[in-house]
């Protein structure tokens, strides 16, 4: 898509936005699967499902609604993506993070990311939520491959703090505040969607993952271009393929990410409260 053609997209979304929706969002969060059930706490809500919005991709997979929520929580005006695109559903960088180019141009200044993955870190066990620290791009593609969009951001975009320290530092002190004790640890995205090999996660292992998952990195790139500052956060759904000598199994994932929902739901309400 050309870049002038890419704006005008992006203009037509924002303006069809901002005709439903009287709240400019501070934050955006964006949910992983099994983890939508933070829209419940948000107040005030408009929610405009993705097939509505121009220019939107619609999302396909199990365990994703495909709505953005509008609306506050705790004073804080917020937009939820409630179910996010996947690169392993077939579309291209740009559609799946088309919604954070979108935050971008509503004002979004700061994005909460959430995801499932696989534990690699021996430390780690199902159910935890681990605060991400940096990540490992193993998607074999990057969402700002082609002309740069100078009005947007940088060509050549910083990616040393991709997870702002200062925000870390402080989750950790609103993390123990609600009775969660999270480690931190680096993500690798890998393009799925088949799970990981054991020998794929020995290797990630060795290069320094902690974590490993479908998805987080292109939203996240797209969020720094844009310069947000960017939270994520993984729940541990199960550990990854060949650390335990059990398999890997959607329906564990699902498992899991639903045992954890409201633990987890009610550390996103006081990450916004106290970041936004
Ligand atoms: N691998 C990749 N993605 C995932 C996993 C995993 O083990 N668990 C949840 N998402």
């Amino acid at each position: 898509m050309r870049e002038q053609e890419f704006m005008d997209k992006l203009s037509e979304t924002r303006r069809f936005i901002i005709e439903k929706v009287n709240i400019e969002p501070q934050m955006g969060v964006i949910l992983g699967s099994g983890l939508g059930g933070f829209v419940d706490l948000i107040e005030d809500k408009v929610v405009i499902p993705y097939q509505e919005i121009p220019n939107f991709p619609v999302s396909t997979v199990e365990g994703h609604k495909g709505q953005l929520v509008f609306g506050k929580v705790l004073g804080k005006t917020v937009v939820a993506m409630q179910g996010r695109f996947h690169f392993y559903e077939g579309y291209s960088m740009q559609s799946v993070t088309f919604p954070v180019r979108v935050m971008q141009v509503l004002g979004v200044s700061g994005l909460i990311v959430t995801n499932a993955a696989g534990g690699i870190n021996p430390a780690y066990r199902p159910g935890d939520l681990i605060l991400i620290k940096d990540h490992i791009n193993m998607m074999g593609d990057n969402p700002l491959r082609g002309a740069n969009l100078s009005n947007l951001g940088p060509r050549f975009p910083d990616l040393s703090e991709g997870y702002d320290l200062e925000w870390r530092q402080k989750a950790l002190t609103i993390a123990r505040e609600v009775g969660i004790h999270p480690q931190e640890g680096v993500y690798a995205a890998m393009s799925g969607p088949s799970y990981e090999s054991p020998a794929e996660i020995r290797f990630l292992r060795t290069i320094g993952a902690d974590l490993v998952g479908m998805s987080t990195v292109p939203e996240v790139i797209i969020a720094n271009h844009g310069g947000m500052r960017v939270l994520g956060i993984s729940c541990v759904t199960n550990m990854a393929a060949g650390i335990l000598s059990q398999r890997l199994s959607h329906a564990e994932v699902m498992e899991t990410a639903e045992r954890i929902e409201k633990q987890f739901v009610r550390f996103v309400q006081a990450l916004v409260k106290g970041l936004a």
